[in-house]
């Protein structure tokens, strides 16, 4: 038993030396002093021993069992090793390589001028409200008295979904929407895409941007409506910003107006930008007619107001000096890393 203890010792240390990895280690662990290992095998027959034997033999096979545990644990750290640098040396790392560069997104001109626009009207004691594009007839039309038949439509080139359901062709859908749920005093801006059938060119686009504007209340005026757009176009141009309002029409305001600011490019004195007028228009706007505050069930005795609507993408081509509206849709990079 004593030889047969000491063949396993060599067998073991010999088939450990031949092992090329862990995982092989391992199984030589098992094979030899597992559960089921040759080593356990040959202590189960010490019981057929002399009583001064077996302490002797005890004695043996724990320390060939220590020895070769220790051994094992020796082979694997030495395989463990070097599978590690022969792996560091396939996967070449090369330190002196330049880093990727990370490339940061950065905001859209528009996103950046409506910011600046609604933190003006915020400032000002304005909500933002939101409405939807796919909207009914009723709110983008006909609640704002434009009735089936009424001229101003033809204006507007709606793209029709279905008779009674029209993609916007103006953010004024939102006065409706806001009146219907909220009762005065009410201050928005609503700000949001816009669809028109118009051909592609440098200041027509079949999708642009509006920001409406709400105000309802007791006893507000068109001296409020002036003060207001006034400041508001004095806090985005800068102090010396000149406005001029010139009648106009619209069916859901009376009476009604459109802004104008005075050319920047030539001072009022008439340039190819303003097209010889001294000044661009900004915006429309007007007194709520009673006739819609009456149907969002909003006394016109008792309360008035007054509403506009802005074009943003007028706004950000004079603040970047942009001539061609075009820009702002293709999402050329070279042109959207500049702001
Ligand atoms: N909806 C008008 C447009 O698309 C802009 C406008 C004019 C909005 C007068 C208003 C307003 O709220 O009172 O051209």
């Amino acid at each position: 038993m004593k030889t047969e203890l000491q063949n396993i010792k060599v067998r073991a240390a010999e088939a450990l030396m031949a092992a090329g990895t862990t995982a092989e280690a391992e199984q030589l662990r098992v094979a030899y002093l597992g559960k089921k290992g040759e080593l356990t095998a040959i202590l189960k027959q010490m019981g057929g021993l002399s009583a001064e034997e077996r302490p002797v033999i005890g004695q043996l096979a724990n320390d060939i069992r220590e020895s070769l545990e220790e051994l094992i644990q020796e082979r694997k750290a030495v395989l463990g090793r070097a599978a590690m640098s022969a792996r560091l040396e396939k996967e070449v790392l090369d330190v002196t390589m330049p880093g990727k560069k990370r490339t940061a997104g950065k905001r859209h001109p528009l996103n950046l001028v409506l910011d600046e626009v609604e933190e003006i009207f915020l400032g000002m004691g304005f909500e933002v409200a939101e409405g939807p594009e796919v909207e009914l007839d009723y709110y983008v039309f006909e609640a704002l008295n434009m009735p089936k038949t009424h001229p101003a439509r033809d204006t507007q080139d709606t793209f029709y979904i279905s008779e009674e359901v029209v993609l916007r062709t103006q953010t004024s859908s939102v006065q409706i929407r806001t009146m219907e749920k909220k009762k005065p005093p009410i201050r928005i801006i609503s700000p949001g895409r816009v669809y028109r059938s118009d051909e592609v060119d440098a200041t027509h686009s079949p999708l642009f941007h509006q920001i409406e504007g709400l105000v309802v209340d007791k006893g507000v005026t068109m001296a409020d409506l002036k003060g207001t757009l006034a400041t508001f176009t004095r806090m985005l141009y800068g102090p010396d910003a000149r406005v001029r309002f010139r009648p106009h029409h619209f069916p859901y305001t009376e009476p009604s107006a459109e802004m104008d600011t005075m050319c920047y490019a030539c001072q009022g004195e008439g340039c190819r930008l303003c097209k010889g007028e001294g000044w661009i228009e900004l915006l429309g706007c007007g007194m709520v007619h009673p006739e819609v505050l009456r149907r969002c069930n909003i006394d016109p005795d008792v309360y008035s107001g007054f509403a506009f609507g802005i074009g943003l993408e007028r706004i950000a081509m004079r603040r970047y000096g942009i001539d061609d509206l075009r820009l702002f849709f293709e999402n050329d990079l070279r042109f959207l890393r500049q702001f």
